[in-house]
């Protein structure tokens, strides 16, 4: 998986198409969407016209809620495979552990998403799916999933929200020990400043002659952790993907590991009550 790919986040249609046309041509081999993002044509689109060669290109999309269960999950992905124009996406990812219309201590989360997660290795088996993974998987959603006799395909990804302000020690060190690598979302704090003007974050900036966000993305790479920076602006794009050839010191990753635990804050959506 090429290490910075871009987010789609909130970015639909024509601007979806545009961002992954501009990405593409600076140089994003990496692209991020998923189904509930409702930009999958576009992006689709844009790939096809960039005129790269499929296989040069990683592309991940997502399992929504509402599309979890036996019956609709598969469905859900040659839905997705179709708006995207691919025979293939190099991951597909559970996007959230819960399913839409249950409460999240509701005990059925659980069969809808092992469901889901079974059928979708009959796409792994077709060749239309290279990596099956999850998305905002706590330790006990992964654990009962690799405890599921039916699941013969581990996940190989779990993709979660992954910053210095919530650096999910355990998580990433229990996916670590099964051989599932984290991916980082919202490594921006989704443009907020509680992130991007963090002082420790400006001040290693300008120490380093980088910018805030390439010291957010290079606190991740450090770490083996790929990230998905979203932006519609290719200055910006180009910024975050130069990341990749910034370097920070050990005295920078300490202080950025040693952020205040009262501060810590989660910018997405928070799984910790899914069942
Ligand atoms: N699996 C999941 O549940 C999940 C959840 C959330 C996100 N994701 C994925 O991860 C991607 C990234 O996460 P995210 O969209 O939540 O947020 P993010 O990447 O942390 O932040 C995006 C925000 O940062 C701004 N930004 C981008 N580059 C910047 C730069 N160099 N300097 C200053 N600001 C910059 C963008 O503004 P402009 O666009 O105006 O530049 C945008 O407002 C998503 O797009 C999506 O693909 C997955």
């Amino acid at each position: 998986m090429p290490a910075v790919g871009l987010g789609t986040f909130q970015v639909k249609e024509q601007a979806g198409y545009e961002a992954v046309k501009a990405a593409i041509k600076v140089g994003y081999t990496h692209i991020d969407t998923a189904s509930v993002y409702r930009n999958e044509a576009a992006v689709g689109r844009a790939i096809h016209e960039s005129n790269v060669p499929r296989h040069e290109l990683f592309l991940t999309t997502k399992l929504a809620p509402k599309d979890q269960g036996a019956g609709k999950a598969y469905a859900s992905l040659c839905r997705s495979l179709s708006e995207l124009g691919l025979d293939y996406v190099d991951l597909y990812l559970i996007h959230w552990p819960a399913a839409s219309g249950l409460k999240h201590d509701d005990p059925l989360n659980r069969i809808r998403r092992h469901e889901s997660y079974v059928e979708l290795q009959q796409g792994v088996r077709e060749g239309k799916i290279k990596n099956l993974g999850v998305s905002n998987f706590e330790i006990r959603h992964l654990t009962a999933l690799l405890a599921d006799p039916a699941v013969t395909h581990p996940p190989s990804v779990n993709q979660v929200e992954c910053h210095p302000l919530y650096p999910q020690i355990q998580l990433r060190e229990h996916c670590r020990k099964h051989g599932i690598l984290i991916q980082a979302y919202s490594s921006l704090g989704q443009g907020k400043q509680d992130l991007l003007a963090h002082p420790v974050v400006t001040s290693t900036a300008t120490k380093r002659g980088m910018t805030p966000a390439q010291v957010l993305l290079r606190w991740a790479l450090q770490q083996g952790i790929p990230v998905l920076p979203k932006t519609t602006n290719t200055m910006r794009m180009t910024e975050n993907l130069e990341a990749l050839n910034k370097e920070l010191q050990d005295e920078d990753m300490h202080a950025l590991n040693g952020l205040d635990e009262s501060s810590y804050r989660k910018f997405a959506w928070d799984p910790w009550q899914v069942f």
